[in-house]
């Protein structure tokens, strides 16, 4: 992909963006809109100004100018959990999270040996990405070092705000797609030293679950986390009840599935653990008093019919975890976060829960940014921050059209996108402020 053109540009719409979590200081505090907005970007890539189109300062007027009508301009959507290298294996069936790894996951990640495969695969994932509206991601990449090697060559060519890192397995998993903890230490120190804040970059120490890494690793991927308290640490963690009773008998001296990443000094405020729908009230104390954050995966938790996120559960107020929400591609069956944010309301709704469509909006942006430890860069449409931003078309299908006809306003809006939309409303995805993706030319 070559990005169509530069930076400095105005983008013009109805601008949403959250200035804070409205479910607790309420909508009407935390939603910022501007009927007829624009934003302005500068050279770099940064949002230079929002604010009422009609106010829009002089020296921004001889711009490129993107006018989106009455299209939604919001935060390019954050996907905080995600596979690389299970990009082109959706809807794979299994009878649970260990029979769909067996059967599917890790021959398809067994490619990933192959650098050209990989090279032309992260092409493919990211264009994915864009088309569906995200523009920042936490990213599980394979084993193989030359894979995250691949990603993040693509990524830094388009400026994209990932976070990832070469996965660490040791067991568990067939011969072609195991390191040791040696090599797995080496090669992710030496990714690290590329990549790290490298651009927009982030480094990941990526340990795949508890099942796939001997105790030499878990201890080996503690010290590289304690040596380096600035990069992420990424995981699975109480996914599936069968999951949860395989890490009991492998790991039979821990308290339960959080305490084996605890003994090895894996939780904290970087570490993001992909689902958490299984927690003990001990576990969530503890993932709490760590600061440690879980991502709610919806799609792939009903796919894999692992079980109900219950929110209610995870963030009670007296010791609050802190989630996120996640595609989950390729267990995950959408890279839309629209559609995952209606798969997150339906599971919600099934745990007796009605989340607000604003509570859903602000999750996949300025939420996520926050649980990622990006909450400075991106997430939000303001000064300084990274001009990532995804332009969104309420009427983008004849359903919606319909649809959007009896729409109550805003919320109600953003409700219909969340539960009825998907990437054919993403008509356009600027990423730090150049059109990544274009629905009218197909630009990617
Ligand atoms: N647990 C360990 N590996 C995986 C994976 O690839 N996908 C999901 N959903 N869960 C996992
Ligand atoms: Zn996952």
């Amino acid at each position: 992909m070559s990005p169509v053109d530069g930076s400095a540009r105005v983008v013009r719409g109805s601008v949403l963006t959250y200035r804070d979590d409205p479910a607790i200081v309420g909508a009407d505090r935390a939603v910022h809109f501007l009927r007829r907005g624009a934003v302005a970007v500068d050279g770099d890539g940064r949002i230079a100004w929002r604010g009422p189109a009609g106010r829009l300062p002089e020296r921004f007027r001889s711009l490129p100018d993107d006018d989106h009508g009455e299209c939604l301009v919001l935060p390019g959507f954050i996907d905080a959990h995600l596979h690389f290298p299970q990009y082109r294996m959706l809807a794979a069936p299994g009878t649970d999270l260990l029979d769909w790894l067996n059967r599917f996951t890790y021959r398809e990640e067994s490619r990933y040996a192959s650098p050209v495969h990989a090279r032309a695969a992260a092409e493919h994932f990211l264009d994915r990405l864009v088309q569906h509206g995200t523009t920042a991601a936490l990213v599980f990449s394979s084993v193989h070092p030359g894979a995250a090697e691949a990603l993040f060559t693509s990524a830094q060519a388009r400026r994209l705000a990932i976070v990832s890192g070469k996965t660490m397995m040791d067991r568990n998993a067939p011969e072609a797609l195991r390191d040791d903890p040696v090599a797995g230490v080496r090669d992710s120190v030496s990714l690290m030293e590329r990549w790290h804040r490298r651009g927009r970059l982030r480094y990941a120490i990526t340990v795949r679950f508890a099942v796939t890494s001997t105790e030499a690793q878990l201890r080996a991927a503690g010290e590289l986390a304690a040596a380096h308290p600035d990069c992420h640490v990424h995981s699975h963690l109480s996914e599936s009840e069968e999951e949860i009773a395989l890490v009991r008998r492998l790991f039979p001296v821990a308290k339960d599935y959080t305490d084996v990443y605890d003994r090895f000094g894996l939780l904290g405020p970087r570490s993001v653990f992909a689902h958490g729908i299984h927690l003990t009230e001990r576990e969530c104390a503890r993932l709490h008093e760590t600061q440690s954050v879980v991502v709610h995966c919806p799609t792939a938790n009903t796919f894999l019919g692992s079980g109900l996120f219950d929110a209610g559960h995870v963030g009670r107020p007296d010791r609050s975890v802190a989630f996120g929400i996640g595609s989950d591609v390729g267990g995950g069956t959408s890279y839309s976060m629209l559609r995952t944010m209606g798969e997150a309301y339906k599971v919600a709704m099934l745990c007796g829960r009605m989340p607000t469509a604003h509570d859903l909006f602000h999750l996949a942006t300025r939420g996520n940014a926050a649980r990622l430890g990006l909450g400075d860069e991106i997430g939000t449409i303001e000064s300084g921050r990274w001009a990532d931003l995804v332009v969104l078309d309420p009427t983008a299908t004849p359903v919606l059209e319909d649809r959007h006809a009896l729409s109550e306003g805003l919320e109600d809006t953003l409700f219909a996108l969340a539960i009825l939309g998907d990437d054919r409303a993403v008509r356009a995805t600027y990423v730090a402020g150049r059109r990544a993706w274009d629905a009218t030319s197909g630009t990617s």
